[in-house]
């Protein structure tokens, strides 16, 4: 107590000191009329920080190197300082995330890329409240985090929203890496995730769904496919909303996207029903188009034997 009063007293006496010095001449007149003109110069520098050309600065600079994607970045990747990015409209909103066209380009260059700019939500009406089952065994480590999104305040939205985000980033990059197909990690900030676009030009690639694969494509998207799964499964992930939605075909290629609610198989109590569930959404969809159903069920019993292997 008697220090709060001590510290309170000099807090004062130092303010006291500062007017004191303010009332005191220190400057000539002229001087007075320099630095006053100065000011004005100052003054004109227009403020705003957008670039010349593009939509924002490019953001690559804005992430922390673990919040990019892992190394050697492919050779399309721009890392420049002076890129900027074009903001093309949205290929498609979610409930969660809205999915976004972004072009990186280099200024005065040839060099630019499309990307997916993939943007949670932090507005009230998202679902993210519903998601308790997939976050089981996903600690929170700061607390005050927690307290917020359980009350569901602005910033507990925005911290959820970006939680999500960086699930999907880590997720990407941890599957990238052992050669799951996913689309190149970019960058994740703050509730962007930016990814490789898997398409061609400003065409994004077809949703399994929507295509209509003859007899060898099929088999070759379905053996993909069980590769792709036992490939996650070793990782310990199930997926956790795999279906022929969240995958899509580019030149005979499965690539397997929307990943913020990937589920640790060990530390989920429902890994493996959602380890089921995966295999069986995506098995459902080629049984019904001629794959073996017994094929569909090997899978599922060899993943559940992956997944038990200590
Ligand atoms: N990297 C990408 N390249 C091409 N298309 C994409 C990409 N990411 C998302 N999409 C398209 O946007 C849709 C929605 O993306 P997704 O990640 O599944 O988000 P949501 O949570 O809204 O389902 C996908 O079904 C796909 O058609
Ligand atoms: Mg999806």
């Amino acid at each position: 107590m008697a220090r709060k009063t001590e510290s309170t007293d000099s807090f004062q006496s130092i303010r006291r000191g500062r007017k004191q010095s303010k009332q005191s001449q220190v400057f000539s007149q002229e001087d007075h009329e320099r630095f006053e003109a100065m000011r004005t110069v100052f003054d004109e520098i227009p403020n705003d920080d957008r670039p010349p050309a593009g939509d924002r600065w490019s953001i690559w600079w804005d992430s922390e190197p673990l919040q990019r994607g892992p190394e050697p970045h492919p050779d399309w990747v721009i890392t420049d300082h002076g890129a900027v990015d074009y903001e093309l409209g949205v290929l498609k909103t979610g409930k969660e995330a809205d999915v976004f066209l972004v072009e990186r380009v280099v200024p005065g260059t040839d060099r630019a890329v499309i990307l997916a700019s993939k943007r949670y939500r932090s507005a009230e009406h998202t679902q993210f409240n519903r998601a308790g089952d997939y976050t089981v065994g996903r600690a929170a480590k700061r607390s005050r985090d927690n307290r917020a999104m359980a009350k569901r305040t602005t910033f507990g939205l925005e911290q959820a929203a970006g939680r999500w985000a960086a699930a999907e980033f880590d997720a990407l990059k941890r599957l990238y890496a052992v050669g799951v197909p996913v689309p190149y990690p970019v960058q994740v900030h703050g509730t962007e995730v930016l990814m490789e676009f898997i398409g061609h030009g400003r065409t994004a690639a077809p949703r399994l769904a929507e295509t209509r694969p003859d007899e060898s494509e099929l088999d070759s998207l379905w053996e993909q496919a069980a590769e792709a799964l036992r490939r996650m499964t070793e990782l310990g992930f199930a997926h956790g909303d795999l279906s022929p939605y969240n995958t899509v075909v580019h030149e005979g290629r499965l690539v397997v996207l929307d990943l913020p609610q990937v589920v640790d198989i060990y530390a989920n109590p429902l890994g493996l029903t959602f380890l089921t569930r995966d295999v069986e959404n995506l098995g459902s969809w080629f049984s019904a188009r001629g794959v073996d159903r017994e094929l569909v069920d090997d899978l599922h019993a060899e993943v559940l034997a992956l997944a038990a292997r200590p």
